[in-house]
């Protein structure tokens, strides 16, 4: 009887060993091999659920039945663990039990929100930026989430976009970084962990480079710039494995990304051997009729499968006309299954066959989404975001003794402004989750402080009643704090702005406020790089503080009190008006160059302004200085196999710890074709205690000299390049040359 039993036991074992042995590919075979057309086209079809302000209107008659028909294959925006075992279990009534997919905007956290991604991006700090993506991966897969729409890796040089708070700034360089980092946290350590989820690099491609800055315009751009600025943040996320890609609303050089097939078959699944899925945007294959591309929704379906995206969303362009343009013998079966092996794998690999329900754990859920240390790290995730611009006389930090704290603003009491844009399972989470800055600030203060409190104005009404009652409470205080900026949905997608000056009267305000002669501290919380002239030039101390997610009330009391030292800098040029745009440090050099600021006669500049921004990027105070000094090379010629050493000594020559992000820039002052002026090519972030130095080194290589030709070859050039270290792009503090040499 043991002996049969043990045998038995073998048996078992082995046959499931067999079963673990068959690869993901041969299960996925295997399983196409049993699905009819209309099941494959199933899976490359995702629609949205509904909701209202407390979770789903019901699920939609016709939704359930077309979920248990094998007609859908993801969802975006079903959330939480409860919601989306519902919708699981009509999948698993389906004839071949395909788990769904489903997919959420998880952009700067989930129910912890973190700073928006531009925010993040002035941390520079990628280990944390990494950290904030896990931690809002861990909290987004608890709640049954396998998939999120991040990160959103386009570069953009234009303010005016509404959509540069949801990426990394101007930088190509450090946009690849940031971008190579949110994807290794969203993925965690692999797919299928229950940490993890899928990410998505979008918007593919040049979407940032909308005309105008007008959210889903067109894009005209040659390769070279393509190539060299908006492709390698795209690069980085394949580098960094990212399971999918998004395409994008915009025309590039006139072929809809949805449709272009240079992009998607070309570059991305070729060239680059991208083997996770594309998702279309929203809509976006339909919208290709809009564009005047194609005809109708069905050559819109054709035109998009042929050119490789593999999932429709929202459109039901390929639920509709993919297997009748298979029937017509005009979309070749292969390419639908391609497709359809692309989306089975990662549902493989996210263990939904083994259990379609593992990421719906309401147990697991609960203890996550209250994790006090998600909690913790968004505070420090949100005042290393936090870039202090001015701070004449060391008003910052305030001293813990001040009696009579005035806090002045439409900011100060909001919530909802703290969270950003893309905060949106507030409605269907935990919407009572947030510091506000009054609260932080009450928070912080002692016992022999005292707060005082007026809103002066709305964000953006022209009305002006209420500035007496807060010029009143001004003069009673020993120190104004006033906080302003957008309202959250200024910024964001579908909000570009042709004025993007301080909203409404609250420049105004800060004018009157000004007037009373107390020493004033703006904080400026916005979505995007704002123009406030008045503000830089007369006001003695600014914090731009973005949105800064949950516990932005903290994070800002922590910066002003001094408890942190801001370390951030801008990631995007700030300009001086929206006539400066597209403004980027990383321009051409022209044959007229303006030497300086003041040049304005028959040279590349304007006769009305400078051609200077207000603030540069890569620009950021401290309540330290920092001194650079010793720069030396290893030596003053490399080849193309050798590498020179950059060193210097950085010393902090202030009475405060503190963090000072040291950048690298390079020229190349000849090439074949015209070359940027400076170009980021690496960056340190450095803590050093007051007094203290350090050798800091960069490594110069060839891979740092290259650059696309007229070809696209992607080669160095020999002669001389320039070597700036700099506490900003205009703060250049040391310089030197090499050559580089056959
Ligand atoms: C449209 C946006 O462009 C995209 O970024 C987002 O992921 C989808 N909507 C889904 O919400």
């Amino acid at each position: 009887m043991k002996k049969l039993l043990l045998i038995a036991l073998f048996l078992n074992l082995s046959v499931l060993a067999f079963s673990q042995s068959i690869s993901t590919a041969q299960k996925v075979d295997e399983l196409i091999k049993q699905m009819t057309i209309e099941e494959k086209v199933g899976q490359l079809t995702q629609y949205s659920g509904k909701w209202d302000a407390t979770g789903p209107i019901s699920i939609k008659h016709n939704t359930q039945k077309e979920i248990i028909s094998g007609q859908i294959g993801s969802m975006l925006n079903v959330l939480g663990s409860t919601y989306t075992r519902q919708y699981q279990e009509l999948a698993m009534q389906s004839r071949l039990k395909i788990p769904l997919l489903f997919a959420q905007d998880v952009i700067h956290g989930f129910k912890t929100t973190f700073p928006i991604p531009l925010a993040e991006a002035a941390s520079w700090d990628l280990k944390a930026m990494e950290r904030s993506a896990r931690i809002a991966a861990t909290e987004a897969a608890a709640s049954g989430t396998h998939w999120t729409f991040a990160p959103m890796v386009d570069i953009s040089r234009d303010p005016r976009w509404g959509r540069v708070m949801e990426g990394a700034g101007e930088d190509t360089y450090l946009g690849s970084k940031i971008a190579y980092a949110r994807v290794k946290g969203f993925q965690g350590n692999k797919i299928g962990d229950l940490d993890a989820v899928l990410a998505c690099a979008k918007h593919f491609a040049a979407y940032g480079a909308a005309i105008g800055g007008r959210d889903y315009n067109s894009v005209d751009m040659s390769e070279r710039l393509l190539w060299e600025t908006y492709l390698p943040p795209f690069k980085a996320t394949v580098d960094a494995g990212v399971s999918t890609f998004m395409n994008s609303f915009n025309d590039l050089n006139g072929i809809p990304a949805t449709g272009n097939s240079y992009l998607q078959r070309d570059i991305l699944k070729g060239k680059w051997g991208f083997s996770g899925f594309i998702v279309s945007d929203w809509g976006s294959i339909r919208e290709m009729v809009a564009h005047g591309f194609v005809k109708n929704s069905k050559e819109a379906a054709f035109a998009a499968i042929m050119a490789g995206s593999d999932m429709d969303m929202e459109s039901s362009a390929y639920i509709r006309y993919l297997a009748q343009l298979v029937e017509e013998k005009r979309v070749p079966i292969d390419i639908i299954d391609e497709a359809v092996r692309r989306v089975l794998t990662l549902k493989f690999e996210l263990g939904l066959f083994d259990d379609p329900f593992r990421f719906s754990h309401p147990e697991r859920e609960k203890k996550t989404l209250n994790n006090p240390e998600h909690a913790a790290f968004a505070r420090e995730m949100a005042a290393k975001s936090i870039v202090l611009l001015k701070n004449e006389n060391q008003l910052l930090p305030l001293s813990k003794k001040t009696k009579t704290i005035a806090v002045i603003g439409p900011m100060a009491k909001l919530k909802r402004a703290n969270h950003g844009f893309w905060a949106i399972n507030l409605k269907n989470i935990d919407s009572t989750y947030i510091v506000s800055q009054w609260e932080g600030l009450q928070n912080k203060i002692g016992e022999n402080t005292n707060l005082l409190y007026a809103r002066g104005c709305d964000i953006d009404s022209q009305n002006r009643e209420d500035f007496a009652e807060a010029v009143e409470t001004a003069k009673k205080a020993d120190v104004v704090i006033v906080t302003i900026g957008e309202r959250w949905n200024m910024s964001g997608e579908a909000k570009s702005r042709s004025n993007i000056h301080l909203p409404g009267v609250q420049e105004e305000l800060l004018q009157a406020l000004s007037a009373t002669g107390k020493p004033i501290v703006v904080l400026i919380n916005a979505g995007r790089p704002l123009v406030f002239n008045w503000t830089t030039d007369n006001i003695p101390a600014i914090l731009y503080t973005w949105w800064l997610g949950s516990e932005a009330g903290n994070a800002i009391a922590d910066v002003l009190f001094g408890d942190v030292n801001p370390s951030a800098k801008l990631p995007m040029s700030f300009p001086r008006s929206e006539g400066q745009i597209p403004i980027y440090y990383n321009h051409y050099s022209t044959g007229r160059p303006a030497w300086n600021d003041s040049s304005t006669n028959y040279v590349t500049a304007y006769i009305d302004s400078k051609n200077s921004p207000k603030f540069p990027f890569g620009f950021g105070l401290s309540y330290t200085n920092y001194t650079y000094s010793d720069l030396s090379l290893s030596k003053p010629q490399m080849n193309n196999s050798e590498t020179i050493e950059v060193s210097f000594t950085l010393t902090n020559s202030g009475k405060t710890t503190g963090e000072e992000i040291v950048q690298l820039y390079l020229r190349d002052k000849f090439g074949s074709l015209v070359r940027p002026v400076k170009e980021l090519k690496d960056f340190k972030k450095v803590l050093l205690n007051p007094g203290e130095s350090q050798k800091i080194s960069f490594t110069i290589d060839n891979e740092m000299l290259k650059f696309y030709h007229s070809n696209l070859d992607f080669k160095s050039e020999t002669g001389d390049f320039d070597i700036m270290i700099g506490a900003s792009s205009a703060d250049i503090r040391l310089k030197e040359s090499f050559e580089l040499v056959n």
